[in-house]
Formats: C-alpha cells, sequence, structure tokens
C-alpha cells in the first residue's frame, strides 16, 4: 500500500501541476530542410493510425493543407513530395465521409498573396483525422487533402514539396455533414490542445529559424508559448482580425552595421515608394504568411531595391538571380548589410532588420535545373491583401499570436537573433503581458557569421573572420523533452490518461483554460472566422479563410479586375462579415 502510494503521489503530483498550469509545447524541428527556394526548415508530426510522419510548414489557419500521395503520381518533376506523402487508405481513424464540403473543381488561390495565383490545388477533400507530436494527440483533425498542391510561376507550375500545418485560430472548424446529420467539427490544433489543458493559451510563437546560414539556427514553433531567445529588441503588439497577420509597410531600406558599406552610399531609405508616387508616407498593408516563400512587393519596390545588388531578373520565376561572378555579390552577402523593414507600431516604429546573407537563397530542382542562389523579392500586382512578407522575411522576424477564445486577439512581432544565440530554448508562456526577449543586442546575435568590409586605410586584418565560439546550434533534445510518465499502472490508475508531461510550473493562465467559450457577441468575427458553417452552396468560402479561388493566370489583368481597390488598404481592424465577402473576385 505504502509502496502504490509512492509511485502514485509523484504522478499525482505531477498530474495536478500539468492540469493546474501546463507548460508550452515546442513542435518538433524536421530534421532535413526544404526547397525548391529554401533551404526551409519544417516541423514534423504524425498524421493518421498508424502515424504517418510527415514534414509540414508551419503557417495557415482552420484546415492543414496536407499532400497526399496522389500529389506526385502525375508529374516527372523530381524532388517530389520531398516532405512526406499521406496515404490516407493507410489510415485507421481517417474520417473521410462525415464532411460534405467539396469544392471539386481545381483552381488557383491567391492566398494572402491577391492578384496574381500563388498557389494552385486539385481536388480538395476535407477529413478529419488524428494527429499527434511530442506525446500529444488532437484527434479529429480539421485537414484538407488534395491530389495536387501547386505553386504558380510565369513559366508554369511546380508542386509543393511540403504541406502546412495549420495553427488556429479558434477551437472547432464546423462543417456541413452528408445527409441531414448535424454539422460536423475539425478540431484546430492550439485550441484543442487547451481544451486538453495541455497549453496554456490558445497561442503560438513562431521563428523559421535560418536554414541558409552555416550553422543554421532551427525552427522555433512553440504552442502556448514562445521561445525568448527568438526575440531580440522591442515587440510590436497589433490585434489580429482573426486570421492574418496584417501590419502597415512604411519603408524598406538598405544599411551597414559596422564597417564599410559595400555600396556608394552608407545607408538608403525610401526604397518601398521609390518610382510610385501611388505609395505614400503611409506605406502598405502586408501580410506576414509563413506559407509563403518570398517577398512579394510592389514592383517598383522590388526594382528599387535590385537597383544597386548585382541581381538578374528571371521572368520565367518572377525572381531575381544572384549574378555570382559580379565581385560585389560576396561582398553584399557576407557584410553586415542589410535590408530594413519598417512597420508601424502603436507607439511608434519597429524595424526589422534582415542580412543579405539570409537573402541570398537557393532555387533548385525542379525550379531550376541547378542550384542557383536568388535573392526572394517577387513583385506583384496590390490587391486588397496583397503585398506579403514570407519565410524569407521571416527568418529574421519572430511572429506570435495569443488567438484566445474568439481567434481574434492580439499577435506580436519582433526581431529575430542571427545564428550567434542562445542554443537552448528559453520557453514562456503566453500570459496577459507582451512577450519578451532577453534583451540580446541584435549585431551580437551576428557575431561571427559576417564579414566587415574594411575602410581603406584600415589594415588587412579586419578582413579575417572572427571565429567566434560557434559551437553546436540544435536545440539539445534533452532540453525540450518532458518526463513522459507512463506504462501500465498509471494508465490503469488515471483513466484515459496515457502519458503525462511532467513541466515546471511557468506561470500559465489557468483562467484561460476556463474561458473556452467562443464568444459569438463580438461583432467584429467576420461570419467566416466564427467556427465556420460551410455553407455547401457558397462555393467560395474555402477551407483556409484566406483562400480566393479563382481562375486564373499569371498574365491576368488583377488591376481592372478589382477595380482599383487601394493596396494600402489595411484589413486589421475593421473587418467584418461583408469586407471578407469582397475577397472573392467578381465573375465566380
Ligand atoms: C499503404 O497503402 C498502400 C496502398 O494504398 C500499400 O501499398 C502499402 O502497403 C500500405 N502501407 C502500409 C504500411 O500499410
Ligand atoms: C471525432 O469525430 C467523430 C465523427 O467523425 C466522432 O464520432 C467522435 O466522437 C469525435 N471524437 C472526438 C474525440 O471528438
Ligand atoms: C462544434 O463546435 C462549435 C464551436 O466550437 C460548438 O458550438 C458546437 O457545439 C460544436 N458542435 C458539436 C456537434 O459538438
Ligand atoms: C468542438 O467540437 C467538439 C466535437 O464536436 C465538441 O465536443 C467540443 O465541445 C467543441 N469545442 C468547443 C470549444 O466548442
Ligand atoms: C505602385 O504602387 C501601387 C500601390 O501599391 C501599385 O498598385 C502599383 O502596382 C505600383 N506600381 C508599380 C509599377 O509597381
Ligand atoms: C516591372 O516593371 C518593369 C519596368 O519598370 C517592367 O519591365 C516589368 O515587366 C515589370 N514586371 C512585372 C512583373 O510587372
Ligand atoms: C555579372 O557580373 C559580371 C561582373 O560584374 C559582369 O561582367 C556580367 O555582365 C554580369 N552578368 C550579367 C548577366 O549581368
Ligand atoms: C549563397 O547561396 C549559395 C547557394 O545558393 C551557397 O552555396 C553559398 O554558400 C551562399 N553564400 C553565403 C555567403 O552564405
Amino acid at each position: 500500500m505504502a509502496c502504490l502510494f509512492l509511485i502514485l503521489l509523484p504522478l499525482l503530483h505531477q498530474s495536478l501541476l500539468s492540469l493546474a498550469s501546463p507548460g508550452p509545447l515546442q513542435v518538433p524541428t524536421s530534421n532535413r530542410v526544404y526547397g525548391p527556394d529554401g533551404p526551409w526548415q519544417a516541423v514534423s508530426v504524425q498524421l493518421g493510425s498508424p502515424g504517418q510522419n510527415l514534414d509540414l510548414y508551419p503557417g495557415g489557419i482552420f484546415s492543414s493543407n496536407i499532400l497526399t500521395v496522389k500529389q506526385c503520381q502525375g508529374t516527372s518533376l523530381d524532388p517530389c513530395g520531398s516532405g512526406g506523402l499521406f496515404n490516407p487508405d493507410n489510415s485507421t481513424t481517417i474520417d473521410d465521409t462525415s464532411i460534405k464540403y467539396d469544392l471539386g473543381s481545381n483552381g488557383t488561390s491567391s492566398l494572402s498573396t491577391d492578384g496574381k495565383p500563388v498557389f494552385a490545388y486539385s481536388n480538395e477533400t476535407f477529413v478529419l483525422d488524428q494527429l499527434e507530436f511530442q506525446g500529444v494527440t488532437v484527434t479529429n483533425h480539421s485537414i484538407s487533402m488534395y491530389s495536387e498542391l501547386q505553386m504558380v510561376y510565369p513559366d508554369g507550375n511546380y508542386s509543393l514539396q511540403v504541406g502546412f500545418l495549420s495553427l488556429g485560430p479558434v477551437f472547432n472548424q464546423t462543417f456541413p455533414a452528408a445527409g441531414d446529420n448535424p454539422s460536423i467539427n475539425g478540431s484546430l490544433i492550439p485550441g484543442d490542445l487547451l481544451v486538453q489543458n495541455r497549453i496554456p493559451s490558445n497561442s503560438f510563437g513562431l521563428h523559421i529559424g535560418i536554414s541558409a546560414v552555416t550553422p543554421k539556427l532551427d525552427l522555433s514553433l512553440w504552442l502556448g508559448g514562445y521561445d525568448a531567445a527568438r526575440i531580440v529588441g522591442p515587440v510590436s503588439t497589433q490585434s489580429t482580425n482573426g486570421y492574418d497577420f496584417a501590419i502597415d509597410l512604411l519603408d524598406i531600406g538598405i544599411g551597414v552595421d559596422h564597417g564599410e558599406s559595400p555600396f556608394s552610399y552608407s545607408s538608403q531609405q525610401g526604397l518601398l515608394s521609390d518610382g510610385n508616387s501611388s505609395i505614400t508616407s503611409n506605406g502598405i498593408g502586408v501580410t506576414i504568411d509563413p506559407t509563403t516563400p518570398y517577398l512579394y512587393l510592389p514592383n517598383s519596390t522590388c526594382t528599387a531595391i535590385a537597383k544597386d545588388l548585382p541581381v538578374i531578373y528571371n521572368g520565367d520565376k518572377a525572381l531575381y538571380t544572384w549574378n555570382t561572378t559580379d565581385p560585389q555579390y560576396n561582398k553584399i552577402i557576407t557584410s553586415p548589410t542589410y535590408l530594413s523593414f519598417v512597420f508601424r507600431e502603436s507607439t511608434g516604429n519597429l524595424t526589422i532588420k534582415a542580412p543579405f546573407q539570409l537573402l541570398n537563397l537557393t532555387l533548385g530542382a525542379p525550379l531550376m535545373p541547378e542550384d542557383t542562389p536568388y535573392f526572394p523579392c517577387q513583385p506583384t500586382q496590390g490587391f486588397r491583401y496583397s503585398y506579403t512578407l514570407g519565410r524569407a522575411f521571416m527568418q529574421a522576424a519572430f511572429v506570435g499570436v495569443n488567438w484566445a477564445t474568439t481567434g481574434e486577439s492580439e499577435w506580436f512581432l519582433a526581431q529575430a537573433p542571427g545564428p550567434n544565440t542562445f542554443t537552448e530554448p528559453q520557453s514562456r508562456s503566453f500570459t496577459n503581458s507582451e512577450p519578451a526577449g532577453y534583451g540580446q543586442e541584435w549585431a551580437d546575435s551576428w557575431k561571427g557569421y559576417w564579414t566587415a568590409i574594411p575602410s581603406p586605410t584600415a589594415s588587412s586584418t579586419m578582413m579575417s573572420k572572427t571565429a567566434a565560439a560557434i559551437s553546436s546550434h540544435h536545440l539539445a533534445g534533452g532540453a525540450i523533452a518532458g518526463i513522459a510518465i507512463g506504462g501500465a499502472i498509471a494508465a490503469a490508475i488515471v483513466a484515459g490518461i496515457c502519458i503525462w508531461r511532467f513541466r515546471r510550473k511557468k506561470g500559465g493562465n489557468p483562467e484561460a483554460v476556463q474561458s473556452i467559450e467562443l464568444d459569438q457577441s463580438n461583432k467584429r468575427i467576420p461570419s467566416a472566422l466564427q467556427p465556420i458553417e460551410l455553407d455547401i452552396s457558397n462555393k467560395h468560402i474555402p477551407s483556409h479563410p484566406l483562400l480566393s479561388h479563382h481562375q486564373g493566370t499569371w498574365s491576368d489583368s488583377p488591376g481592372s479586375e478589382i477595380g482599383g481597390r487601394p493596396s494600402t488598404e489595411c484589413p486589421v481592424n475593421e473587418l467584418s462579415g461583408e469586407s471578407y465577402r469582397s475577397l472573392e473576385l467578381p465573375g465566380h
């Protein structure tokens, strides 16, 4: 008896602690990096039962976008589906019959980069299946499966290598059910884990990490919290409209942290509006979107940034390739020279600096016959959600959101460090205060990775790269793994609970656990963002609220289609159901 008690005591104690205050949970980072325009790291999860290993890019909301084994059947392009392909036939837990909502046709979607299609999809199907990682299970996760999901370029469509793990915003996504059955719910990841009391809030913190630079800084995705080591300097707080991370981009500049400038000037501002009188000092509205790879900016802005760079515009891909034989190339991408992005913040401006070293990415197969260093500015035509800063930018930025219970709360943007930073994650819960970093200096976080350009008079010793003490920057597995307590005794006694993860008390937010009722009275939530009741008769409401399905090609003239809506209009606060509907392009 005493023996049993002794066994149980710590179990119960730890269980109670977990119940009272679960800590944030890290989603494991992938062992591999992916292209064809990265390298990008992903996160690793298991989908279905038995679990199929999939590497997915974190990002998007509502259903996760999953590539199936059909993805590579119709293509000779190589590689294909390198992040793993899901075989629904092999899962015993999949529910692919209950949901009666089928977009049916094939189409293109512009996601947040309207105007020109960015993604093309075929046979989107909605299913529910279980998702597992780090010892937690999300049952009936909402999933969009495709027979084909591609990215659209001027010269054609290319299959995506990796699908997307959606990260909110609410608890359930509600679909019409088959026949006369009541509607059916698919669960969404952080909300479900909050209800399970596995994490302290319906939130996440993300740094895409740095894979372009060796040694890399691993991707960091925490649910219910964030890694404070991925925040450098001030944090900007914005309200979310419930489905994207929108903010005003006021300017883009070029600067040099120290040493000589590779350019004829030491710094330059005004690149955002350069050569484009319709961009005022109010800047343009942009969304930060980890499901997209590039910097989707006005053509005039890409032209202005590229003006002094040794790059060549590649019209087939609408991207710039670096001219590696130009002596400026190495100077620019190895020196402390950066692109600065100035955002409007409630209390002033926030500047995020992206060293050009991060913008020396690689276009590989099947996009290019051989690996080609490229600069990730892609000119788009503007539309309502037009301009987007994707993963290329997010290498330099921390993004977090606390969706709260309504899916509509606050999101956070901050400078992320370079690779010379804390090797262990410093996880914190999202509480009612805004996230904060550790006061590390941004320039320090790049120490050892930069070669300053010496002034003409300086001694040549300055040229040698400082060999900083850079050990392994991979997250130590032991640091992130909790103590899993399982086994027959625990399972038998703590009924229904198989694995407890013990975590130190981290000042969680127990109130959040109790207030999981969705606030239906909040009129600012667009109708489609309430746990969405999808209307089968409306072919335009997609699984991913950002998907505005429409037919079209790169050469479409979206400006005229859209009727001249100013692209600087940024729908952060005023979004209503009305304006959500206006996302749909006319004629469909
Ligand atoms: C998965 O399904 C395919 C056919 O759909 C089959 O060939 C394969 O053996 C299955 N794998 C497992 C592990 O069941
Ligand atoms: C998952 O969905 C099925 C219907 O597809 C339902 O019967 C089951 O109760 C759900 N499971 C949970 C844990 O909600
Ligand atoms: C589906 O989810 C919504 C919102 O989370 C909830 O109000 C509704 O009761 C759920 N439906 C079922 C059948 O559980
Ligand atoms: C989500 O849906 C599930 C299954 O329908 C339901 O049991 C649960 O109560 C819903 N959660 C919320 C927060 O409405
Ligand atoms: C100039 O900026 C406006 C507003 O963002 C945009 O619609 C237009 O396409 C830009 N012009 C060029 C040439 O990029
Ligand atoms: C961008 O503008 C240049 C002229 O400034 C033009 O030649 C080019 O076709 C434009 N590119 C796109 C994609 O609109
Ligand atoms: C690349 O740079 C080299 C050296 O400056 C120059 O000679 C060459 O013309 C450039 N190539 C292109 C395609 O611009
Ligand atoms: C630039 O990118 C290429 C691959 O596209 C890579 O081989 C090279 O090492 C990179 N240069 C630097 C300084 O990171």
